[in-house]
């Protein structure tokens, strides 16, 4: 695992956008997992902004989101299926075709599931995960004791996952959906390269224990240990409770005198 920490959100998410910006120079037609919630927010950002300043071009780009909720519509204010328009699809030159995100209903599922999966083996894959992590150590909406070699499908949502979303429900743990639909853990470990992101002290404990702590199911974002590309991108607070911050650091400051060198 790459562990790169910087001081703050923006510089995070700068990283961030970089790296993506970098694979997509490289291929044009560049298969990216997406995650929504607060995390991810600057990275779109910062595309949007390359998108408009320097040309980044979206053209020839295909999406697939990691998750969406079951029981609300497409078009609900907090469906990521409208997050996603409003922090990134609507802003830059992605064909709408080539956007996947999961449905939100449970009618037909297990079908849509299977070619939900199919879609992403049919484009090639996907190159880049972009992952976020909730502080129990979830990826997607794989709460902790899901498989570590989940597919897509519906899960149940658990408390602490309630009640981080209750804010965006106006505020009520009961108007928030108790299911969503996610990729699976298994789904995610397939992605060429996994770029997990994290902000803040909230969510120091759970970076530890992904990155440091035994590979377990009660914590699914441990399994990123056993992927051969997981970048870890993260700021000062979230790295409060790493053993090995100076090492990290030490490791992408010679990477980067590297890199100018050979520039
Ligand atoms: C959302 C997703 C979730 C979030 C996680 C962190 O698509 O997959 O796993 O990444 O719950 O959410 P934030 O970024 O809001 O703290």
């Amino acid at each position: 695992m790459e562990v790169i920490i910087q001081p703050t959100y923006t510089q995070l998410a700068e990283v961030a956008a970089e790296i993506i910006r970098d694979a997509l120079l490289k291929k044009p037609n560049l298969a990216l997992g997406l995650a929504t919630g607060s995390t991810p927010i600057g990275l779109y950002k910062a595309l949007v902004r390359m998108h408009e300043t320097d040309g980044l071009d979206f053209s020839d780009v295909t999406t697939f989101n990691l998750d969406e909720y079951v029981g609300i519509p497409p078009n609900h204010p907090y469906s990521y299926h409208t997050f996603m328009a409003t922090h990134f699809f609507n802003a830059v030159n992605i064909p709408a075709e080539n956007c996947h995100i999961p449905q939100s209903t449970v009618v037909g599922h297990e079908e849509f599931c299977e070619k939900y999966e199919a879609a992403i083996v049919n484009t090639g894959g996907i190159d880049i995960q972009v992952l976020g992590i909730g502080k129990d150590g979830h990826i997607g909406f794989n709460e902790p004791s899901s498989s570590l070699g989940s597919r897509t499908r519906i899960k149940t949502l658990t408390q602490s996952t309630l009640e981080a979303n209750a804010p965006h429900f106006g505020g009520t743990i009961d108007a928030v959906p108790k299911m969503a639909i996610t990729m699976g853990v298994g789904t995610i470990m397939e992605a060429k390269q996994c770029l997990l992101l994290a902000s803040g002290t909230s969510k120091a404990e759970a970076i530890a224990n992904a990155v440091e702590g035994p590979i377990t199911a009660e914590v699914p974002a441990s399994v990123l240990q056993m992927h051969p590309r997981t970048v870890v991108v993260i700021d000062e607070a979230a790295a409060t409770q790493l053993k090995r911050v100076d090492y990290y650091k030490h490791v992408y400051a010679n990477k980067q005198k590297l890199l100018s060198q050979l520039s």
